[in-house]
């Protein structure tokens, strides 16, 4: 998995896909040169909307690992450590749990390692990179926020764009870093210059007139960069 996480991908986020159709959508955007699919579980606590559960992920993920890619998984949910074990039976292959949801985040990316997945932190707008100090080395990738998080097609916030450079300078190489809401075509590369490697991609690529031709822009933009 770390090798997937060492490159610079477009990770399309199937919360802007057609629900009653995922497993088709999610192939398309593989077809189009897609290796990680990003699945957004909410949990109308932690955020302010509801989304799937693991037995969705279970339903998916033949969809993308038949076809070559891994499954990206963030959990906006409060209690994550409650529910990383079954994503990681589900299929899951990386797993993101919020800083801010995390009493013992030690404890949970340790968990999510031991239960076979790559260990994600996400964090919020307001919480400082500096946070995940003494849990740099326990973590496989970053993911910085760029909207608040609970809906897709938010706009970028630009505040996000130092966070980044900043979260590239403190965590070390091996560490992928994401960023997640509002990408699109205008601050892709942009995103790559500041230490992004990964960038989740909902409405830009499924609220597009053709999915795969958007994917395919923005994953030229970002190898180009
Ligand atoms: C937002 C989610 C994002 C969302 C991004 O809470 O974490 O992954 O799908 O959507 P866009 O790319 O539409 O901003
Ligand atoms: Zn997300």
């Amino acid at each position: 998995m770390n090798d997937v996480l060492e490159q610079r991908l477009v990770t399309p986020s199937i919360l802007s896909a057609d629900f009653g159709r995922l497993a088709a959508d999610i192939a398309t955007v593989i077809d189009a040169g897609a290796r990680l699919i990003h699945v957004d579980v909410m949990d109308g606590h932690f955020v302010p909307n509801i989304t799937i559960g693991a037995p969705v992920v279970k339903a998916i993920a033949p969809a993308a690992h038949e076809r070559g890619a891994a499954l990206d998984v963030h959990l906006m949910i409060e209690h994550p450590e409650r529910y990383v074990d079954a994503f990681a039976a589900a299929g899951a292959d990386a797993i993101t749990v919020h800083q801010e949801a995390c009493v013992h985040l030690h404890r949970t990316l340790a968990q999510i390692r031991e239960a076979g997945a790559a260990a994600g932190v996400a964090l919020n707008l307001a919480t400082p990179i500096e946070t995940l100090a003494e849990v740099r080395d326990d973590v496989d990738l970053v993911l910085v926020m760029s909207v608040n998080p609970g809906f897709g097609g938010q706009r970028f916030i630009s505040g996000a764009l130092d966070k980044l450079r900043r979260a590239r300078a403190f965590l070390p190489a091996a560490v992928a870093i994401e960023v997640d809401g509002g990408v699109s075509l205008d601050n892709a590369a942009q995103l790559v210059r500041c230490g992004a490697n990964l960038l989740v991609a909902g409405n830009s690529v499924y609220g597009a007139p053709d999915p795969s031709a958007a994917f395919r822009a923005l994953q030229a933009a970002v190898t180009a960069a």
